[in-house]
Formats: structure tokens, sequence, C-alpha cells
């Protein structure tokens, strides 16, 4: 039973532990900034943190991992540097295709992925058949994510069902919005995590983190350690969650 399970690496009760911890991984291009160097090194960094720190979750029983990896307005960027995000989502995929199975990590990709290259949307079809064969944690990686995007979304595909007939507009609640959501299936973020020193969500999870605990840190993420991950974990087991109720 998972109110019994612990942490193996800071001892913390699984009844505190986060089952799903979403992170904003913000901060990249300051990081590379700070040391001279052209923010692509920042991604290259944000990258290997990634890894750390899905391995980490993974270690210490966190269910669900889900990144904010390149949102839905990253487009704007200069064009040079979304190239230099796609090619590391490329690389990361390569990689993770060799070693998704033996790590037992299912990987999954949420946002508007149609919009994504070609060849990075049939590398992550690849990694989507190796990963349905894995039971460990479930890392969802957003990309061409935004939280706005998913909810207009759902609310097509609903109105869809409604003009085929298949539902009643009255039977849209917010289990059958949340099932419509690219996040269907998952359980909402107990604990959010936004590195890099801003105090936003920046179109994350809006309908999912309805009431998640928010933890906001001037780490930048290239230099966030699993020990800096729990530090967040202490402090999300000090919250006192009442969900509107005394
Ligand atoms: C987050 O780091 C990564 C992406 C948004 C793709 P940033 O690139 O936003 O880094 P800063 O915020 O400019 O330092
Ligand atoms: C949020 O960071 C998006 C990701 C981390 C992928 P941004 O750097 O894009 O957010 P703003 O522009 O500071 O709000
Ligand atoms: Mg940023």
């Amino acid at each position: 039973m998972a109110l019994f399970r612990r942490n193996k690496k800071n001892g913390t009760a699984a009844a505190v532990m986060p089952r799903h911890i979403a992170i904003i991984m913000d901060g990249n291009g300051r990081w590379a900034k700070k040391r001279g160097l052209p923010r692509s090194f920042g991604h290259s960094a944000g990258a290997e943190t990634f890894r750390t720190i899905s391995r980490y979750c993974d270690s210490i029983g966190v269910e669900q991992l889900t990144v904010f990896a390149f949102s839905t307005e990253n487009w704007k960027r200069p064009q040079d540097e979304v190239e230099g995000i796609m090619d590391l989502l490329r690389k990361y995929l390569r990689d993770s295709c060799a070693q998704l199975a033996e790590e037992n990590v299912r990987l999954r990709f949420l946002g508007d992925t149609d919009r994504l290259p070609r060849d990075i949307q049939e590398l992550i079809g690849k990694n989507r058949v190796i990963s349905d064969a894995c039971t460990g944690i479930i890392v969802n990686v957003c990309v061409n994510y935004g939280g706005r995007l998913d909810i207009v979304r759902a609310a097509q595909k609903l109105a869809q069902k409604v003009k085929n007939g298949e539902i009643q507009p009255e039977e849209i609640d917010e289990e059958l919005f949340s099932e419509s959501l690219w996040t269907r299936g998952l359980p909402d973020p107990e604990l959010l995590i936004r590195t890099g020193a801003e105090s936003r969500i920046s179109n994350f999870l809006l309908w999912q983190s309805a009431y998640s605990e928010l933890y906001f840190t001037d780490t930048l993420f290239p230099d966030f350690t699993p020990e800096k991950l729990d530090e967040a974990i202490s402090w999300f087991a000090g919250r006192k969650r009442r969900f509107g109720g005394v």
C-alpha cells in the first residue's frame, strides 16, 4: 500500500510524498548567459538535468513526472534557438529508444505533437511502442503544450461528441472534461515546481493545477539537483491541503 512506502533517499513517508510532480523547467537561457555561453548550452545542460531528475524521481517512488519542455508560445523564439531545442529533442528520443526498456520508463508526450517536425513525430511513435511494454515511472514531456490549447481542444472534442449525438450537453462534467484533456488518466499533480525565479504558470497545466501546491525556486533548471528536489518535497510535506474545507 502506497501509504507505507518510503522515500528510499530521504525517508519521507509516502503519505506525504507526491504521486505526481510537475516541473516547469525554466532558466536554461540565463544559466548559459551567466557563463558567457550561447543559450543553446543552457538547453543542453537542462536536458541532462532532466535525465537526472527523472531517474531520481523513479528511484524515490514518484509515480508520474510531467515536465514542461516547449510551450505553444516558445515558437516565438529566434529560429535557431527553436531548431536547437528540436535537435535536443531528437537526440533525447534517439537515446531513449535504447534506454527506455532498460530503465523501464513509460515516456509520454503531451501537446500538439502534429506540429512537430515529421521525423520527431516518428521517433515519438517509436518510443511509444517501446514504452507501452514498460511498467515503471510515467514521464510526461509537454512539447508544443499550452494549458489553454489543452482546454480548447477538450471543448472541441466534447462539442463534436454532442454534435454526433454521442453525449448530451448536460453529461459534460469535470470528470468527462478531464478525460478529454491530454492528461487523461493521470492524477492531478500534487506538487508543481517552477525553477528559474519566475512566479508564474506560463500556460502550463491550467486545469490540472487547480489544487497543486506551487513551489517557486530561484535555482535555474540546469542547477536543479536531486537534493533540491528533496527540499521541494520536504516543503510539500509541510503543506496543509484543505481543498476548500477547513
Ligand atoms: C526554459 O528555459 C526552456 C524553454 C522554455 C524551452 P528558458 O529558455 O526559458 O531560459 P530563460 O528563462 O530564458 O533563462
Ligand atoms: C515556460 O518558460 C515554458 C517552458 C519552461 C517550456 P518560458 O520561459 O517560456 O516562460 P515565460 O516566457 O518566462 O513566461
Ligand atoms: Mg524562460
